[in-house]
């Protein structure tokens, strides 16, 4: 058995997308990221990050909460230095403290990324967006091949998982906003995360597409024990699909708890006096 076909078999072996319901947490466990006394300072001299430290475990969806310019999208990106901190350390499990060019390689290639603008080639199917997406795990050279058919079969497993294997063979810019979203999961997912971050990833979605994306998410994440951490703007999909949530303000965490306790005083610290979203 190839690796490929053996890492799919596996993947078959995990059953049925989970029900909803929170891993159990293991408080002896190693964090698979741990942030120390990070700082952003951007080359305009804005404080985007005041000293913050925090873990990030495999069993949690974390959500960032915070009103614009908090700081979420500097702390998502640099958990995989995409925004490389002025002070402070980001050490990740098997790899240490990044740094050095081979250990950021390492960790890049083992983070997905979703964004809100999926950035996928509309002229390209769902099923090449997604092999497109695997060439990293090659060299170059691969650019110039046709894949390999478990390749093919693993992206299409990873459609299947987010409920597009009929539109494998769509164009992407013939796909809705919401199927393109789920399309960017799949590639996030086919390449075997250890860690998924997404910014703002339904910024552009309707409620009912907003809910099935971030419903699919979670469910992969922690079907796979994945730790995923989401930033968003709105509260409600924070409550109803984070473990974790994480409130920034001007660059400080201000909150770090379950949803369960987020309540109105919670909400003024992050968001100022916000009385009428309290509920
Ligand atoms: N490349 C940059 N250069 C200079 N300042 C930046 C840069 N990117 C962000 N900032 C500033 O850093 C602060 C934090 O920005 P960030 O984008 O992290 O906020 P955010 O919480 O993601 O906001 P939003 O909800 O609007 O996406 C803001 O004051 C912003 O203006
Ligand atoms: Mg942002």
């Amino acid at each position: 058995m190839s690796v490929v076909e053996r890492e799919l078999s596996d993947l078959q072996g995990t059953g049925e997308p989970a029900s909803g319901e929170a891993v159990p947490s293991n408080a002896a466990q190693k964090p698979f990221i741990s942030v120390s006394e990070i700082e952003v300072v951007y080359g305009n001299g804005t404080v985007a990050l005041k000293p913050l430290s925090l873990d990030l475990f495999d069993d949690a969806v974390t959500v960032l909460l915070g009103p614009s310019g908090a700081g979420k999208s500097t702390l998502l990106r640099s958990l995989n230095h995409l925004v490389v901190p002025s002070r402070g350390t980001v050490s990740v499990r098997g790899l240490g403290t990044l740094g050095n060019a081979q250990t950021l390689r390492a960790h890049r290639r083992g983070t997905g990324m979703i964004f809100q603008q999926h950035q996928l080639i509309g002229r390209l199917t769902a099923l090449q967006n997604i092999l497109i997406g695997r060439l990293g795990h090659y060299g170059t050279w691969r650019t110039m091949l046709p894949m390999p058919e478990g390749e093919k079969r693993w992206a299409l497993e990873c459609l299947d998982r987010v409920g597009l294997l009929e539109k494998a063979l769509t164009r992407c810019d013939a796909l809705s906003g919401g199927q393109q979203q789920r399309v960017g999961i799949a590639r996030a997912i086919a390449q075997r995360p250890r860690i998924v971050l997404a910014d703002e990833p339904v910024a552009s979605l309707d409620p009912a597409a907003s809910r099935r994306v971030l419903g699919l998410l979670r469910d992969i994440c922690r079907q796979d024990r994945i730790p995923a951490v989401i930033s968003l703007h709105q509260l409600e999909y924070a409550r109803t699909f984070a473990d974790r949530i994480i409130g920034l303000a001007e660059g400080r965490v201000v909150f770090d708890g379950p949803p369960a306790a987020l309540t109105k005083g919670v909400l003024d610290r992050i968001y100022g006096p916000v009385s009428e979203i309290a509920d």
